[in-house]
């Protein structure tokens, strides 16, 4: 099960963009750590934490126009989006799932995901698509991928979540699922395996680093797994 901003595709700078705009309108500075506090976080949590940067407070009905504001600059950067765009590796590593027979399900608390993934020319890869649009629970919730577990027809153990963002690794631990993260090990040590990018990352590679077991094995058969399965949850 995969995320989709940092995962699949970078869009956390068109995000910056919209959100920097906003934040000028507003009379403060936003700066690109801030815009890390974002990452995985909903569009209306996103704007709390960017009002809260701000020290300013406004009417439900306020943030509403706002978040529509930031929102359609943001879809004009995005709309012009291309496949080039996509993450070093992905789609290959896409492929090779779906050769093996892997199901894939997307996972994003982001309501213009159907969207990116048209610009980017990557939707049919997918068997099945939860998104922002679907889900009332944002991550750390585990909403979103047992969400996509339930409609791929398979159990959460069964799962393996690629995430960028700690909110998304705590939400996959809290599914039960196994999660790799992509990123920094220091940042997704929560995460069962931590890689850089998918660029020569493959299947071989995954069933190694997660020592994840033929579907024929029990789960107790598998000391490892069995001690993974112990830890406490956050
Ligand atoms: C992803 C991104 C967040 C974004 C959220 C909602 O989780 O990482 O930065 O706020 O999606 O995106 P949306 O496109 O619905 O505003
Ligand atoms: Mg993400």
């Amino acid at each position: 099960m995969f995320d989709l901003d940092g995962v699949v595709v970078d869009t956390a700078k068109y995000h910056f963009i919209a959100w920097k705009a906003l934040a000028e309108e507003l009379g403060f500075e936003f700066t690109l750590e801030d815009n890390e506090r974002l990452k995985g976080v909903s569009r209306m949590q996103s704007l709390e934490i960017l009002l809260e940067i701000g020290g300013l407070q406004f009417s439900e009905s306020e943030k509403m126009a706002m978040a529509e504001k930031k929102n359609t600059l943001y879809v004009s950067y995005i709309e012009k989006m291309t496949p080039e765009e996509t993450l070093p590796g992905v789609e290959k590593f896409l492929q090779e799932l779906r050769t093996k027979g892997i199901r894939i399900a997307l996972g994003s608390a982001s309501k213009n995901a159907p969207m990116i993934l048209d610009r980017i020319q990557l939707t049919g890869l997918f068997d099945v698509i939860v998104d922002g649009n679907s889900i009332s629970e944002a991550k750390p919730n585990p909403e979103v991928f047992l969400k996509g577990a339930e409609k791929l027809g398979v159990s959460p153990e069964e799962c393996v979540v690629f995430e960028d963002a700690i909110a998304g690794i705590e939400a996959a631990r809290n599914g039960n699922m196994h999660c790799v993260g992509i990123g920094d090990p220091e940042i997704l040590g929560l995460a069962d395996l931590v890689i850089p990018g998918f660029d020569g990352f493959t299947v071989e590679k995954l069933m190694k680093e997660l020592k994840i077991l033929p579907k024929s094995k029990k789960l107790g058969e598998c000391p490892e797994l069995k001690e993974k399965e112990n830890r406490p949850r956050s």
